[in-house]
């Protein structure tokens, strides 16, 4: 057969077996990204690439962690800090990364908030986006169990809790839950096979699914404008510097990834920079003492990506504070729909739409701090305030976008 002559390179033999070539040849003819974009829009592959990180250090650490409520705490404070040659390390690439991925995912999601790349036609690219949200909020929480440190043990101890439904007393739902009346083995074991197997399977299709969704309406631009891909494309591959110069789109490969991975650059110089000197920003001291179900920490609080829809329960009554906690989980799901206004442009083309941009962003900053601090006089207040403010931005969404002119 033709087709497997002897092979003159591993790259001509693996494309005899597998076809290599023909995604090279997509990702270069086939992929196209618009010209005018800003490195923002890296931040898809900055993602992906700390969780391949993360991924990676977790495989390294699981190799030592015991997942049994006696060893758990030792197996990770002890052993791998102390006893396995660069255990420390690998711990504190696993801490920072669970950390800055959460920091890039908001400035993703507010980027794509920011230029309207969540609307007519690119929804399924938003949807899939807040699922891979979800997915790695409930990934983050699983793997802040396994410590099994005082935080652990009471974090899960209050957001298990959140399941009791308040005065609904479904306490039943809780038990089942835990698999006991209070976090013990087989709560810490459901989390262990939630954090390395069933989350991570979970992300990895989502991330797939994601990717999908990208591929019919493209990514979006900076100035939300509407590119005939297929006139550009042909510019493109004409090869000459004037059609080169009328195209506005360039291929993924290697032009964009040449630019996905200047950034990427840039980007782990700080990780590896938190890692070797500020890993300590990533992990909270109260979580370096031993689980106790017998002495309550004076102040609980999860991690600082989660205060401000945390922020949003706390300073409401129990079951109001419930169905706003509730809400303020889905909320993002709904953008495209809430959006009314046809337009696709950047928030700052976009009249009273602009101000709600800024206003959610420092709201959401306001109620990550108030989140951290103790529920105490003025901040109590300004708690409450904030999260009272979150929902009616949410409601005045479809008003604002619905008078908004036609660009
Ligand atoms: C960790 C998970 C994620 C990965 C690996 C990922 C990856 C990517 C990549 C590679 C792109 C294309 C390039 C870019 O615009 O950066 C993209 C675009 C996009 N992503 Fe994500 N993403 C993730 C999470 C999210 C989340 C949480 C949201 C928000 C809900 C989101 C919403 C979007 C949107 C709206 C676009 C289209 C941008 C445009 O058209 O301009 N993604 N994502």
């Amino acid at each position: 057969m033709a087709h497997f002559e002897k092979a003159k390179s591993l790259n001509e033999w693996l494309d005899q077996r597998i076809g290599i070539n023909t995604l090279k040849k997509v990702m270069q003819s086939e992929y196209w990204i618009p010209k005018n974009i800003n490195f923002l829009w890296a931040m898809g592959m900055v993602l992906a690439a700390t969780f391949g990180i993360l991924l990676v250090s977790g495989i390294f650490l699981l190799m030592y962690y015991n997942p049994s409520t006696d060893l758990a705490f030792d197996s990770v404070n002890y052993t791998i800090m102390t006893e396995v040659g660069y255990g420390w390390l690998w711990r504190h690439i696993h801490g920072v990364g669970a950390s800055l991925v959460f920091l890039i995912i908001y400035i993703h999601m507010f980027t794509g908030i920011y230029y309207g790349s969540y609307k007519k036609g690119r929804e399924l690219i938003w949807i899939s986006g807040m699922l891979l949200f979800v997915l790695f909020s409930a990934e983050a929480f699983s793997g802040y169990m396994l410590p099994w440190g005082q935080m652990s043990y009471w974090a899960g101890m209050v957001i298990t809790n959140l399941f009791s439904g308040g005065s609904l007393h479904a306490d039943g739902l809780v038990e089942w839950i835990r698999g006991d009346y209070v976090p013990a083995q087989a709560f810490l074991s459901r989390f262990f096979m939630l954090h390395v197997l069933l989350m991570p399977l979970a992300i990895i299709g989502a991330i797939v699914f994601h990717f999908g969704t990208l591929r019919l309406p493209h990514v979006n631009n900076q100035d939300g404008k509407e590119i005939d891909f297929e006139e550009s494309a042909r510019l493109w591959k004409e090869g000459t510097t004037e059609s080169r110069r009328k195209s506005e789109v360039i291929p993924f490969s290697p032009v964009f990834l040449s630019k996905d991975v200047f950034v990427m650059g840039v980007y782990f110089i700080l990780f590896f920079y938190l890692v070797f000197y500020h890993f300590e920003f990533a992990m909270d001291p109260v979580n370096f003492d031993p689980a106790n179900g017998l002495k309550t920490p004076t102040h609980i609080y999860p991690e600082w990506y989660f205060l401000w829809s945390y922020e949003i329960l706390r300073p409401f009554p129990t079951d109001p504070g419930l169905v706003a906690f509730a809400i303020a989980q889905v909320i993002f799901f709904t953008l495209p729909f809430l959006d009314m206004s046809p337009n696709v442009a950047p928030a700052n083309k976009r009249g009273a739409f602009h101000i709600w941009f800024w206003l959610m962003l420092i709201d959401m900053l306001v109620l990550t701090f108030m989140g951290k601090l103790p529920p105490e006089g003025i901040w109590s207040t300004i708690g409450l305030v904030a999260a009272i403010t979150f929902f009616v931005l949410w409601i005045s969404l479809p008003i604002i976008t619905k008078l908004e002119k036609k660009l």
